[in-house]
């Protein structure tokens, strides 16, 4: 594809029933590499402050630290469409906060769009920061920042009434002014009800096929064994042996004296270490 995706590639995909491919990547070497697959999303997502950090919950995630790493995906993938995750108290205080901090991204960081984590008490925060001209993506079903709140996460809307509540709340969300919606760990049923009522498009975290997209983190993808992968996570590759491998070949070779060789090693131009002696012979006493 020529030029950069754009939200009207993503409706298109929606309307044209080509699922959305998605992945959430943190940093600039996976992104170069994310991108030439290539995927038709990136979200930075701020399961970095977990999977790149090593803290227990995304919440320490920081605004300044997610703009960097979001600025350095653009960098590795600049035609890949780029949503950036408002990190926990980014968009809790004040309208005016929200939509500051949804503009860095998109000035500092090259952001397309921005995703919020949406009850319903964060409606008026939707339709702001998308009144603004900033596009939003409303994460909802678990929602990870709430985690201090509810102790631990269950799979949502497995009962008549919690789906009610749900797919009420995409609605909401949509009439708010939502570009896209994000369902992660739902029920399979009510992400697809949720999905086909939706003109927008709508991306699947852990909630079954009927979206018009799935997302997945690259560490989850790769095999890389970090963290604890939740149950609808798939890995593609064992990649995390094949790094302990190589690191321990590296070792071995470091303790063996077989790296560094002559091929990575650095030499002085013909004849300068003679000159060099000869130097060091004149003014140092032997
Ligand atoms: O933070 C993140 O990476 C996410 C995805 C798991 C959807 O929110």
């Amino acid at each position: 594809m020529n030029g950069r995706t754009t939200i009207a590639d993503l409706l298109t995909a929606k309307q044209e029933r080509r699922p959305i491919a998605a992945v959430s990547c943190y940093d600039y070497t996976t992104a170069r590499l994310v991108a030439q697959a290539p995927v038709d999303m990136i979200l930075v997502g701020d399961s970095a402050a977990q999977l790149l950090l090593g803290f227990d919950s995304t919440l320490p995630a920081t605004m300044d630290f997610m703009v960097a790493i979001t600025a350095a995906v653009h960098r590795a993938a600049p035609h890949i469409y780029l949503v950036a995750d408002m990190p926990f108290l980014s968009y809790h205080l004040s309208l005016a906060q929200a939509i500051r901090n949804a503009g860095r991204f998109v000035t500092e960081a090259g952001a397309q769009m921005v995703k919020i984590e949406a009850t319903a008490a964060y409606l008026d925060t939707v339709k702001a920061v998308s009144k603004a001209g900033i596009p939003v993506m409303a994460h909802i079903g678990i929602l990870p920042q709430r985690i201090a709140a509810v102790g631990r996460f269950h799979a949502e809307a497995t009962t008549a009434d919690r789906a009610g509540d749900l797919i009420d709340l995409a609605q909401e969300m949509r009439t708010a002014g939502a570009n896209a919606l994000l369902i992660e760990g739902t029920a399979t049923e009510v992400a697809q009800i949720i999905t086909a009522q939706s003109e927008v498009p709508v991306i699947s975290c852990g909630s079954g096929p009927g979206c018009d997209g799935q997302i997945l983190v690259a560490p989850d993808i790769l095999g890389l064994g970090a963290g604890h992968p939740p149950k609808f996570a798939k890995s593609y590759g064992d990649l995390g042996a094949r790094f302990v491998e190589a690191f321990q070949r590296y070792a071995d070779d470091v303790r063996s004296g077989r790296f560094p060789d002559a091929d990575h090693s650095y030499h002085m131009k013909p004849g300068e270490f003679e000159r060099l002696q000869e130097q060091l012979g004149k003014t140092r006493p032997s």
